[in-house]
């Protein structure tokens, strides 16, 4: 059985009282999911580093930045002041390479994004650079979309050649996780699985992000 973990996006969380959210969930969640967005690569507006320290102020859950943005480079060094353990840029952005080699200076982990509609062969030279391939199952911008099956497609291949080649790169699933599509995602290979909307807009969000956890691995030993 692999390593799963699951990571609430705390975008889906009460932004009035963050520190209370993430109190909810801290023992059922190995990673916290926190999405920027700049109103310019995604039409919409979240947070920035100022929300990140806060969040890093109470919680010692690993914070994984996924930066939905045009110009993630002129923001990593402030990511990282503010206690992010990794960052993730999107590979329709451009500039991969420096990216990458950017946030290794600094000591961030990197990982890199795609869009549900780009091709796998854009991202697959850079698997053995990654510490984290984010294959998106929504268009970035919005929490409570539905999940795209069609990304498993990626999913399977970043799977089959990360395997093949013996790398550890994660790969996450982000967008429209829930009860119903977390065995899907599990079963084509993904290992890490954002949730916002099922953990957080729970009744029990404890409760749910252990229902996830259950799900995906009932799902691999089927
Ligand atoms: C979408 C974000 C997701 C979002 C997921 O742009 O990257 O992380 O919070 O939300 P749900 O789980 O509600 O689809
Ligand atoms: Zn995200």
């Amino acid at each position: 059985m692999p390593t799963l973990q699951i990571a609430p996006s705390i975008l889906a969380a009460n932004f009035a009282s963050l520190g209370a959210s993430i109190a909810l969930i801290e023992q059922e969640a190995d990673v916290l999911h926190v999405d920027v967005m700049d109103g310019h690569f995604v039409p919409n507006l979240s947070l920035g580093p100022p929300v990140v320290a806060a969040i890093r102020s109470c919680t010692d859950l690993p914070l994984d930045c996924h930066l939905m943005m045009t110009n993630p480079g002129d923001y990593l060094d402030a990511f990282k002041k503010a206690g992010a353990d990794s960052c993730t840029v999107h590979i329709e952005i451009g500039g991969t390479a420096e990216l990458i080699a950017l946030g290794r200076t600094l000591g961030l982990k990197i990982g890199l994004a795609l869009n549900p509609d780009a091709k796998y062969d854009t991202v697959a030279p850079w698997l053995d650079q990654i510490d984290l391939l984010l294959c998106m199952t929504v268009f970035p911008g919005f929490g409570g979309q539905s999940f795209i099956g069609d990304v498993m497609e990626t999913v399977a291949a970043a799977r089959a050649e990360i395997d093949r080649r013996g790398l550890a790169t994660i790969i996450q699933v982000d967008g429209g996780i829930d009860l119903n599509t977390v065995p899907t995602a599990a079963v084509a290979g993904a290992t890490n699985f954002v949730a916002g909307t099922a953990v957080f807009g729970a009744a029990d969000p404890a409760a749910a992000a252990r229902a996830l956890r259950q799900a995906a691995a009932d799902a691999i030993a089927a």
